[in-house]
């Protein structure tokens, strides 16, 4: 298994791309199996996920192409569907092919997700939106079976909580029904906005989105189209945390201000400046030591839960006390004890940990343990005196394209060890 070893102490300056967003990525990949007619996206990056995806559209007929940042899917007939668990399980994303398998096909059976590493992830919203849209759902051997014979129909889904997938997976489902589908405690997370403006694109009628209330009309036929993806607010908030804690004066480009507020807001507090730039955000932290900054997790426009892990790295070594609460997942303190063993002082206390920076943090073997949670740990390794070797890092490769390279790009000493 690869490793990445980090040397501490160089302070980030340059330009690092911002590349299409992962999240919408995967979704908008989904809408091919909507369609007869080809769907180009544009600016799609290249994940262990987006591959992984490939292979399961792939399985139930798309014929998928890359060059570069642009991808081709095309799904003239759907051969298939049903999603195996072995396909269903490494990437809980795959459960939206569900919807849109019903929505083409009338019938599909889709494994359900099993656990994940960072608490329990119930599809249990997903599945009421789509019986709200007339699917017949039953649970056999842990995969959901779904009919609906007649085809899907409008429907009101109340969401009792926010919840991105449920949200996408529902308008997913409702382009191509019978009616009017009204979600209500949507969420209102850019990408959701993303996947409306290409499915709008492909034809589709959606109100609203970007708002908690979501109104799609359905349409008989979607068309093909070609789709720019969103820009990545997670690596976005990623690198300008790690120029933060490291120091330094970078340019994101590509990225959008808006799509970052809480975490700007939050930054600022610290004493970082980040400004918006001709061509991106540019971010300069110069100023020595952050100041200790509070956080607490929310759905969008809120703190995302997917920069907690880097904005507890920078905290590590900011000048006082931090508290950061966790909201949206209940197990999502996994680099806590990782970040520890470089030296960190956390005190974890159910969903708060209470971080009290240090001046150094000291380089260490650590393990990734999810996603987010390991890119933390990059960044602590940017700032930690000696060597950080940080094991486990196909979880990374998951979600950062290009992290070497883009770090490195800007004076960082890191490097990936083949093994
Ligand atoms: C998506 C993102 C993930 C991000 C999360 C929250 C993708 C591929 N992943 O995940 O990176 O951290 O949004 O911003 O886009 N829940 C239920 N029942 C359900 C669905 C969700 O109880 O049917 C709970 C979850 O366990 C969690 C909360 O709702 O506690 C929010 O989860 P959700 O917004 O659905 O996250 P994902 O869409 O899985």
């Amino acid at each position: 298994m690869d490793s990445i070893k980090i040397r501490g102490g160089h302070g980030l300056n340059g330009t690092v791309p911002i590349s299409g967003a992962k999240n919408s990525a995967l979704k908008l990949m989904v809408a091919t199996i909507l369609t007869d007619e080809p769907l180009v996206l544009t600016r799609m990056p290249d994940l262990a996920d987006t591959r992984f995806l490939t292979t399961l559209l792939q399985h139930f007929g798309a014929e998928i192409s890359r060059d570069g940042n642009r991808m081709q899917l095309h799904t003239p007939r759907l051969e298939n569907a049903e999603a195996p668990y072995d396909l269903v399980r490494k990437m809980r994303a795959s459960f939206n092919v569900l919807g849109p398998l019903l929505a083409r096909n009338g019938e599909a059976r889709v494994s359900l997700p099993g656990g994940c590493a960072i608490g329990a992830r119930p599809v249990d919203l997903h599945l009421k939106a789509l019986e709200a849209l007339g699917a017949e759902i039953e649970l056999a051997e842990g995969y959901v079976e779904a009919k609906a014979p007649k085809g899907l129909t409008g429907g009101a889904v109340t969401f009792p909580f926010v919840s991105v997938g449920a949200t996408e997976h529902a308008i997913l489902a409702a382009v191509l029904a019978k009616g009017e589908t009204t979600l209500e405690n949507a969420a209102r997370e850019p990408e959701i906005v993303d996947l409306a403006d290409c499915l709008t694109s492909m034809g589709a009628r959606i109100e609203g989105a970007g708002s908690a209330t979501i109104t799609i009309t359905g349409v008989d036929r979607l068309n093909g189209a070609t789709h720019a993806v969103v820009p990545d607010r997670i690596e976005t908030g990623t690198y300008a945390l790690a120029v933060a804690t490291a120091g330094g004066d970078v340019l994101l480009e590509d990225a959008v201000w808006k799509h970052n507020e809480a975490l700007w807001d939050r930054l600022g507090h610290a004493g970082v400046i980040a400004a918006w730039a001709e061509g991106g955000i540019r971010i300069r932290s110069e100023n020595g030591r952050l100041a200790a900054t509070d956080i607490e997790t929310r759905p969008y426009p809120g703190f995302p839960t997917d920069e907690q892990a880097q904005f507890m790295a920078a905290m590590c070594v900011a000048d006082g006390r931090s508290v950061i609460r966790e909201t949206i997942f209940e197990n999502r303190f996994m680099h806590a004890p990782e970040l520890m063993r470089m030296g960190a002082q956390i005190d974890l206390r159910g969903n708060e940990a209470i971080v009290t920076g240090v001046e150094t943090l000291r380089g260490a073997q650590v393990m990734a343990t999810d996603l987010r949670a390991s890119v933390s740990l990059v960044i602590a390794g940017l700032v930690a005196a000696g060597e950080t070797t940080i094991g486990r890092v196909y979880h990374l490769d998951r979600g950062f394209e290009g992290l070497e390279a883009k770090l490195a790009a800007c004076g960082a000493d890191i490097e990936r060890v083949k093994e």
